[in-house]
């Protein structure tokens, strides 16, 4: 398919997407959003991926929402177009490992949608913010709440309501991403942890992904029930005799997918 604020390319057995809109320092437009959707829903429908990252430019992973594109708008515009609600909210519904592999700004929706991301590889050079109440708005993709889960209260607090920037260390310290590395090697890095996931059981991977971001959502009782029902179900599963098999001869597993 033909993207223009876009690029994608496979590695190995991951799909990478890159946002390239350099001009407005990769700021997601609708057209942007809907085009990092199309690619990560291709990818997450192609079997011979079995994990994506989504990436930026060295500069900016994504300075914030357009706010080109919605300055002029009134509230009852922003609702009819769902503005990049609809298209974060299906960010989540991708079955398959998304990293974020963030360099330079990720601001506003630029954060929130590394945030929407399963894991975030970062650049020593990122920054992670959520500036929207310098533009009299707050956050509108996930920032208050995925934010406070990740860092807790008292630093959500302040970078929500005192546009607070977080270094890619500070990132790492409070529990906003998972690694930190050179600017040369952090997409890299990421490529190859992506390869590492997409070389496990497909089926499982699936499950635990699932099942980590459902602790969101529901209650613990809920939650650790229905992790058990998934773990008792891939026990239906070809990959999971195989996976034992294989620990008990000492050998690796050559995972099928069924
Ligand atoms: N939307 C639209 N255009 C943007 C943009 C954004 N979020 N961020 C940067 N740009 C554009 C600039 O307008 C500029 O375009 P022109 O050259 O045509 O003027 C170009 O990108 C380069 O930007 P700067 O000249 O400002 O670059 P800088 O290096 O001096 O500053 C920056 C970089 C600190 C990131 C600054 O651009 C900035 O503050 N951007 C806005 C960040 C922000 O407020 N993000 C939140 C947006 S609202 C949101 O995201 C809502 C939500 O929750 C979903």
């Amino acid at each position: 398919m033909a993207y223009e604020n876009i690029l994608t390319e496979i590695h190995e057995r991951v799909g990478l997407v890159t946002i390239n809109r350099p001009k407005a320092l990769n700021a997601l437009n609708s057209q942007t959003m809907q085009e990092i959707y199309d690619a990560l829903s291709a990818y997450d429908a192609n079997d011979s991926i079995g994990a994506m990252v989504l990436t930026g430019s060295e500069k900016a992973f994504a300075a914030g929402a357009d706010i080109k594109e919605m300055m002029d708008a009134s509230a009852v515009e922003m609702v009819r177009r769902d503005f990049i609600g609809a298209l974060y909210d299906s960010i989540m519904a991708i079955n398959k490992p998304v990293i974020a592999a963030v360099s330079g700004f990720a601001l506003g929706g630029g954060c929130e949608l590394a945030m929407a991301c399963d894991m975030i590889i970062a650049s020593e050079s990122a920054v992670f913010g959520q500036p929207e109440i310098n533009l009299g708005v707050i956050p509108g993709a996930g920032g208050t709440q995925r934010l406070v889960r990740a860092v807790g209260k008292a630093l959500a607090m302040e970078v929500v309501l005192n546009d607070r920037r977080l270094t890619a260390e500070e990132a790492y310290q409070f529990g906003l991403v998972n690694r930190v590395y050179s600017t040369e090697a952090y997409l890299n890095e990421a490529l190859r942890i992506a390869n590492e996931i997409a070389a496990r059981a497909p089926i499982a991977v699936r499950l635990a992904k699932e099942m980590v971001n459902k602790s969101f959502e529901v209650s613990l009782r809920e939650g650790l029930a229905q992790e058990r029902r998934n773990f008792y179900f891939l026990f239906s599963t070809e990959d999971q005799s195989e996976g034992m098999q294989a620990f008990a001869e000492k050998r690796p597993a050559d995972w099928k997918g069924h």
